[in-house]
């Protein structure tokens, strides 16, 4: 019989990670969350901020309190005020700004997707392995409190053997959206920047994947406008996950076992609702995280304090999103880009 209870997340309080003096590269949409959410939310504080611009680094270095701004990202980089950097820029750029991070001697946080494919990965990656430094993908949901509960079940065998893993990411912002999404030069399209959640939380279910299968439309500058995907494991076990930049779809997760699932609300890449259902249990048994109260992208403070505790203990890796596991995400992305027929310049 299945107890009729979820774990309890593990997740420690971001408040009481340690401080890290924080330069941010490429002030865009996100790098604003960012900001908001270590400056309301932990002891983080971003003493720096470099753009290409002069004028937009002051911008934004004068709406989130920001001591320093720079007008390159070199400056930035080599500010002896920086114990770490968060690169914010477009995917396409990732590999070039990490390594720029890093030969200045910096540990980064490298927003998601880590690259634009597993080879720049695996570049990143060794840098950071040669010069000592901690290297993270900025896959903030793997550090949040529900997911930490996903976990716990998992390692608990509370949903008994996993079956199937059910997650899409769909949202409208093409053609009317970033510029940036619907750039083949920027590596936009839905799956670098919306997939990559689905299929990330299909790996922390699942491990590796043995199969994949994906099928795919393409826009007419050629990136990927919706992918659908089957995974497979070893063991027989599937993930059908889905991602569009066309349609908001419903944006959920659930993860089925012999005993029970664990459904997660939509969007299930942020904090929220979690329900455990099945086989065995008399009611459903519903945890609620933090739901959409304002900002989801709040929740980007658990992936800083994570950065700040890794740092601080002179880990070159978080155990909670190894680099291993970026390397193999990477890898399932290459083989889904090569099957739906999309190609960045340069690749
Ligand atoms: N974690 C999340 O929930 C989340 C949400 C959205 C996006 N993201 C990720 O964050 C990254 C940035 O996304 P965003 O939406 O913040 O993008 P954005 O608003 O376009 O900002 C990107 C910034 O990068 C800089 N940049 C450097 N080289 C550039 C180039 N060649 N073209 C354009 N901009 C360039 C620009 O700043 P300057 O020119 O001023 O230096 C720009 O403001 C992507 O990897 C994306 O997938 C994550």
């Amino acid at each position: 019989m299945t107890p009729a209870t979820l774990p309890a997340p593990r997740t420690p309080d971001p408040m009481e990670a340690p401080t890290l003096r924080w330069g941010v590269l490429g002030p865009g949409n996100i790098a604003r969350s960012f900001a908001e959410a270590l400056r309301d939310g932990t002891r983080q504080v971003v003493t720096a901020v470099g753009s290409r611009s002069l004028e937009r680094a002051r911008g934004f270095a004068a709406d989130y309190d920001v001591p320093t701004a720079h007008g390159s990202y070199e400056e930035l980089v080599s500010d002896p005020d920086v114990d770490v950097v968060y690169i914010a820029s477009p995917h396409s750029e990732h590999r070039d700004h990490a390594l720029l991070a890093i030969e200045a001697g910096k540990p980064v946080l490298v927003e998601k997707a880590f690259t634009r494919n597993a080879a720049e990965a695996r570049e990143v990656l060794d840098a950071a392995a040669t010069r000592g430094l901690f290297a993270m993908e900025a896959m903030w949901s793997r550090f949040l409190p529900h997911i930490d509960v996903v976990r716990r079940s998992l390692e608990e065998g509370l949903l008994g053997d996993v079956h199937t893993v059910i997650a899409d990411h769909g949202q409208q912002l093409y053609p009317d959206g970033p510029e940036r999404l619907a750039s083949p030069l920027l590596a936009g399209g839905a799956l670098l920047d919306l997939g990559i959640y689905p299929l990330s939380f299909a790996g922390l279910v699942l491990g590796g994947f043995e199969g994949i299968t994906a099928t795919g439309t393409l826009t007419p500058e050629g990136v990927d406008a919706q992918i659908s995907i089957a995974v497979t494991t070893a063991s027989g076990a599937h993930g059908l996950l889905g991602t569009s930049m066309l349609t908001k779809t419903p944006t959920t997760a659930a993860v089925c076992g012999t005993r029970g699932r664990i459904e997660i609300d939509g969007d299930f890449y942020g904090p929220n609702t979690i329900r455990l259902r099945g086989t065995g249990i008399d009611a459903d048994v519903v945890d609620t995280f933090e739901p959409h109260e304002g900002d989801m992208h709040r929740g980007l403070r658990y992936e800083a304090a994570e950065v700040a505790r890794c740092v601080h203990a002179g880990a070159l890796e978080s155990a909670l999103l190894p680099h291993a596991e970026t390397l193999r995400l990477m890898e399932a992305m290459d083989e889904v880009r090569r099957q739906v027929g999309v190609r960045y310049p340069g690749e």
